[in-house]
């Protein structure tokens, strides 16, 4: 696992979305996994920015999202895909059939969990993926306890991430306890992982999934078992760490990194 602190939001947004648009820049059919959230806004505003101004090829990518509620429509404005619509699919030239998300609505849950799976092993997996973090450290939607093993299944959701995440509801309690979620397992087969944590609000929970005991406890911290895993905060998530001189040299001194400081 490598780690990047950034100065501020701004720039640790930019170098997620710089380390995704290379991707795509490297390989225009590349697999993409991507996140929701609010964390994830500014990266897709940006995405969007290089689309327009520095002509961001995204007619060859597949997405595959991590997670949807169940029970909401592709339609819903709370639905994962309406987010995705919105913050990213109508601002890029990727074709939508090239977009993938678990379909809410399924009527058999066991069945969606495997095509799921099945589509995302038949691109040939995913080559980066995008990744924000819960309160209660969850990657997707893999709540504590969540087998560090799991596949794309429906999960139920935890009172912390329902108060986290019904505030995006009108009314807030129309926010689903479910959802279907790529599982831990699906997430750690991708090919490079790319995290991006910011706000002092996630600092401890930053602080676990990174320096903390990897367990199923803090699904986030799985990534500590992943070759290529980076984990980008800004100043303020990083703010609980305890090892950052040691993250700063990395990024100063690797060759790796020489293009993006
Ligand atoms: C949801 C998503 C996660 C995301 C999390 C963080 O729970 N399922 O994938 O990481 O939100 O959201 P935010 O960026 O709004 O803090």
């Amino acid at each position: 696992m490598e780690v990047i602190i950034r100065p501020d939001t701004a720039r640790a947004v930019r170098l997620a979305a710089r380390l995704i648009a290379d991707t795509v820049k490297m390989k225009p059919a590349c697999k993409l996994g991507l996140a929701t959230g609010h964390t994830m806004e500014a990266v897709y505003a940006e995405l969007g920015r290089m689309h327009c101004e520095q002509k961001l090829d995204f007619s060859l990518v597949r997405t595959f999202n991590l997670d949807e509620y169940i029970g909401l429509a592709a339609t819903d404005p709370n639905s994962y895909r309406y987010y995705m619509d919105q913050h990213l699919f109508k601002c890029i030239n990727i074709d939508v059939r090239n977009t993938f998300l678990p379909d809410g609505m399924a009527a058999d849950e066991i069945a969606e969990g495997q095509r799921y799976e099945s589509l995302i092993r038949d691109a040939g997996g995913i080559d980066l993926q995008l990744l924000g973090i819960g309160s209660d450290g969850h990657i997707g939607f893999n709540e504590p306890i969540s087998s560090l093993a799991s596949r794309t299944r429906a999960k139920a959701l935890t009172p912390a991430t329902y108060l986290q995440n019904s505030k995006y509801f009108t009314p807030p309690e129309a926010m689903p306890k479910r959802a279907f979620t790529m599982g831990v397992g699906t997430i750690m087969d991708a090919k490079r992982i790319v995290m991006l944590i910011t706000g002092s609000a996630k600092a401890g929970i930053a602080a676990k999934a990174i320096e903390g005991p990897v367990t199923a406890m803090v699904t986030g911290s799985a990534l500590q078992l992943h070759p290529a895993a980076v984990v980008i905060l800004d100043q303020a998530a990083a703010g609980m760490l305890t090892q950052t001189d040691y993250y700063n040299w990395v990024f100063a001194n690797e060759p790796e990194w020489a293009d993006y400081r």
